[in-house]
């Protein structure tokens, strides 16, 4: 078998090497070393209004959130900016880049946790609608203005997720409010004058079947009606979170996106109706589906190393570039970026640089025999890729490219040893 059986759009086998987004990954790696990560222009636009399309076919009031977490490079939320998405934001970095990317205030939500006040004070001044995740945060908010649209981050009370740290609804999450403390925070909004509202859930991340989203969105539909009936409340949006899943294993089966649009929308559309909700917007917030396999990261291999029990290729990425496999165990397919037509013939460790046995980017993976030299293509990079890296070990972040069509453009520097030492200081006494 060859590792490369199924490429998915935009990655292309051109006679043996491996192309994203008609652009040549040698040539890339060849002009911007490596590790390097490579975000192709035109699969996140695709996977946006795939998605976008997939919702309004049901409904006609439809908002996409990108989760800025999985990937916050200035391009990336530029392109997404231009699609007409809004976006969800967890920090006040995320909202500065995401003003600056050219996403108006109207369009962001706020989804923190353990906020402080001088970010409240930050959201409230920028105008950033606030999605409150504990009546502490929505008290002290209330002190300091009086928002124009509050929304609500229920506990739907059924989580999911690809890992136990992925999941983010059910009895052991710090997140949300349970459903008593929602109806007592909206009570709360409305006495200080608030007017206008939303609810939110988002229940884990990493999600591939549907059922989940289902029965979350009906719990949280109860309490909407709740709130509704017991305040008179009524919403402009219903947000259900994202989740969404990708396939990261050649055998993973895609999310049914139109089975997950019609589930998910006629529940919605049934329940508003029952419940009286009116017409609210429907919001998603995914982050992983829009731009996972929108990048792939390119490492080369210096060392091959065998022991009597393991063969062990080692190459310039480790968990300082990606986490992923160390954090959470998670699978990420790799090919030989320059031997794509080359059967399988061993089986190999895919390891980093990094000083920890737990610097593992693939293990006991199928692999064509690999030579010092070699490139390897880590795909489904895009998610949690670049904005988990670190420096640690020293070794200062990769670089980002962006691809469109057979056009590239470096769109992060390589940081540099300077960037290490850019913000520290020698203690006067040790100078
Ligand atoms: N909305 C909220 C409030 C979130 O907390 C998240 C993700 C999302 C949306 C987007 O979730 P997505 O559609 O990307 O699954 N580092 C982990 C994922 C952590 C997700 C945290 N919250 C990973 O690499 O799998």
């Amino acid at each position: 078998m060859k590792s490369t059986q199924k490429l998915r759009e935009p990655l292309e086998n051109r006679e043996g090497r491996l192309y994203f987004d008609c652009v040549s990954t040698s040539e890339l790696a060849a002009k911007f070393d490596t590790p390097l990560y490579v975000i192709s222009e035109s699969r996140i636009r695709d996977n946006y209004r795939r998605l976008h399309k997939a919702l309004t076919r049901y409904y006609g009031k439809i908002r996409v959130l990108y989760a800025a977490k999985a990937n916050s490079n200035l391009s990336v939320l530029k392109i997404l900016a231009t699609e007409g998405a809004h976006l969800d934001a967890v920090s006040p970095g995320e909202v500065s880049m995401a003003l600056k990317a050219g996403f108006p205030p109207e369009r962001i939500l706020f989804t923190g946790t353990s906020v402080r006040n001088d970010e409240l004070k930050f959201l409230a001044d920028a105008k950033i609608t606030v999605n409150v995740d504990s009546l502490s945060q929505l008290e002290r908010l209330l002190k300091i203005a009086t928002p124009a649209v509050l929304s609500v981050r229920v506990n739907p009370e059924i989580g999911a997720g690809h890992h136990d740290h992925c999941i983010t609804a059910g009895k052991s999450t710090k997140f949300g409010l349970w459903e008593n403390d929602a109806l007592v925070a909206y009570r709360q909004a409305r006495k200080a004058g608030v007017k206008r509202f939303g609810i939110h859930m988002h229940i884990g991340s990493g999600i591939l079947p549907v059922e989940p989203f289902v029965l979350a969105l009906e719990k949280l539909l109860e309490i909407a009606k709740r709130v509704r009936d017991e305040l008179g409340v009524s919403f402009e949006f219903v947000d259900m979170g994202g989740g969404l899943g990708v396939p990261y294993k050649p055998e993973d089966k895609e999310l049914d996106l139109n089975a997950f649009a019609e589930n998910v929308l006629s529940l919605f559309k049934q329940k508003i109706a029952e419940y009286n909700l009116g017409e609210p917007f429907f919001c998603v917030e995914p982050g992983r589906y829009l731009v996972c396999d929108a990048c792939i990261l390119l490492t080369a291999v210096n060392t091959v190393k065998t022991t009597p029990f393991k063969k062990f290729v080692g190459v310039d990425a480790g968990f300082n570039t990606l986490i992923r496999p160390a954090m959470y165990g998670s699978y990420h397919h790799i090919l030989v970026a320059n031997k794509l037509d080359a059967e399988d013939a061993e089986t190999y460790d895919v390891v980093g640089p990094i000083c920890e046995s737990g610097d593992v980017l693939a293990k006991d993976r199928r692999l064509p025999k690999i030579q010092e030299g070699d490139l390897l293509a880590v795909l489904n990079a895009g998610a949690y890729g670049y904005a988990m890296s670190s420096q640690y070990n020293a070794r200062p972040r990769a670089a980002e490219v962006l691809v469109k069509n057979g056009k590239y453009a470096l769109v992060r520097r390589r940081e540099t040893l300077d960037d290490l030492l850019a913000a520290q200081q020698m203690a006067e006494w040790l100078q």
